[in-house]
């Protein structure tokens, strides 16, 4: 039924439990499981942490691809685990929730997959924030688990 999922994952207990769905969706229709996890370019963060000016900001990026990097291959590992097949991850730098939605466009995704809440998980929310705005700016179906 779905031809290409795309699972964002954050390493959080969240994505998690989204991942393994995905990756229980992935065996059932035989689809593509494609993992994404997305990081923050430093001038994103430097409006959010408007104290840190680092003398060569690219390095900030550099740590932040890395670990978004290691944060996904775990994921692609966990789905593996879970059985699935024909996962691939990928690491794409921006605002997260914009680049999940235009991921999936660009990969003609059929489902999106994510947590309700991240690695955030403030209490008095029931959805994080990306969960919201990909729920509302996708144009395939979202799954929020
Ligand atoms: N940077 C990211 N890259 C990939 N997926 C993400 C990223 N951030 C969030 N997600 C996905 O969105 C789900 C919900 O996370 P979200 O960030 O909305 O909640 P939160 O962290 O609890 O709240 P907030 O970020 O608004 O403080 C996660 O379980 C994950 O599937
Ligand atoms: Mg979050």
């Amino acid at each position: 039924m779905f031809k290409n999922i795309v699972v964002a994952s954050d390493g959080s207990e969240g994505s998690r439990k989204a991942l393994k769905l995905a990756a229980g969706l992935q065996v059932t229709c035989k689809s593509e499981l494609l993992i994404l996890t997305v990081f923050r370019h430093h001038s994103l963060l430097e409006a959010s942490m408007s104290m840190v000016r680092p003398d060569d900001p690219e390095i900030l990026d550099d740590v932040m691809r890395d670990h978004a990097k290691q944060v996904a291959e775990e994921a692609k590992e966990m789905a593996v685990a879970d059985g699935a097949q024909k996962v691939r991850a990928f690491v794409k730098g921006g605002q997260p929730a914009r680049t999940i939605v235009k991921f999936a466009e660009d990969h003609h995704a059929d489902l999106i997959v994510l947590g309700s809440r991240g690695i955030g998980d403030r209490e008095g929310f029931l959805l994080g924030s990306v969960s919201h705005k990909v729920t509302s700016l996708a144009d395939c179906p979202v799954l929020v688990v």
